[in-house]
């Protein structure tokens, strides 16, 4: 694919909302909410991809699919859902809030994509609904801060490991609770989020790697702990001070007095199928 960059790119990238900060031709930095630029050298990604079949589940703006078409991969495919009200919301999500990113971040996807001239193919649907007899199988996935939105996280895995070569590898990226893991550190722990909040769960480290073995993942490797920092466009304070509903005081301030400096801990795995 050749690169077609736009004369009114800077407008342009202005005119989108995004999700992930990339780095554009002429100078342009896209103001993202999370950067994860800092993060792709510490991942356990291969460093040549050449000939595999790449898939990135979640993809968002397409950053970690994006790296998987540098690393050189022979197709790589970024699936994310466009209709964001048909994502598992909890009950007391606002209408407004679950279709309010409804095609944000395919029109972001696609302007990174044409800019950059790299090749990979976009597919609008679940994880939940992948199939192998429509997708295929590939031969390295990549799944990025998804699972904490899900409803069945391990459902989720589980239709992943379906479109899995045998001698596949997974690597997950997910969120963990320091505090649960400093607690809890034998002990898998996950707490449910409060109702009005747009993730599901909050897990432990042990946890995570519970969940991986509930959906019949072996672990290979473990890298721990990393972090996910936050990016240009996330705010620095909130905007007003009060606790959000169920999180209370506590885990508002350290939020962010703590974790929006420092970044989100977070938990990389290169996981293969148990039974292949
Ligand atoms: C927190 S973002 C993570 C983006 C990226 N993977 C990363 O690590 O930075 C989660 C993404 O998952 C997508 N998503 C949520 N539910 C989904 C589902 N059931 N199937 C596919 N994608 C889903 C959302 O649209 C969103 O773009």
């Amino acid at each position: 694919m050749t690169a077609t960059i736009p004369a009114d790119l800077r407008e342009r990238v202005e005119s989108l909302t995004w999700y992930h900060t990339f780095d554009l031709p002429g100078g342009i930095v896209t103001p993202g909410f999370y950067d994860l630029r800092p993060l792709i050298p510490k991942l356990p990604l291969p460093e040549s991809l050449a000939g595999k079949r790449c898939l990135d589940v979640g993809s968002a703006d397409g950053f970690l699919a994006f790296e998987m078409a540098r690393r050189g991969a022979a197709e790589v495919v970024s699936l994310d859902l466009d209709d964001s009200s048909a994502e598992d919301w909890q009950g007391d999500t606002g209408e407004e809030h679950k279709s309010g990113g409804s095609g944000r971040a395919s029109a972001a996807f696609r302007l990174v994509r044409d800019t950059l001239g790299l090749d990979v193919e976009r597919l609008d649907m679940s994880v939940y609904d992948l199939d192998p007899a429509e997708q295929g199988h590939f031969d390295y996935v990549v799944m990025g801060n998804l699972l904490l939105h899900l409803a069945d996280p391990a459902r989720a895995l589980r239709a992943i490991g379906t479109v899995m070569k045998p001698d596949a590898e997974l690597l997950s990226v997910e969120p963990v609770s320091l505090s649960l893991t400093v607690v809890h550190p034998r002990r898998p722990v996950a707490q449910l989020c409060p109702v009005d909040e747009p993730q599901w769960w909050t897990l432990n480290l042990r946890a995570n790697a519970r969940l991986m073995y509930a959906a019949e993942f072996d672990i290979v490797e473990r890298r721990w702990p990393l972090r996910v920092q936050f990016g240009p466009s996330f705010p620095r304070l909130p905007k007003e001070w009060r606790s959000k509903s169920g999180w209370g005081w506590g885990s508002t301030l350290n939020f962010w007095l703590v974790t929006r400096q420092v970044g989100l801990p977070t938990v990389a795995v290169r996981l293969r199928l148990a039974r292949p």
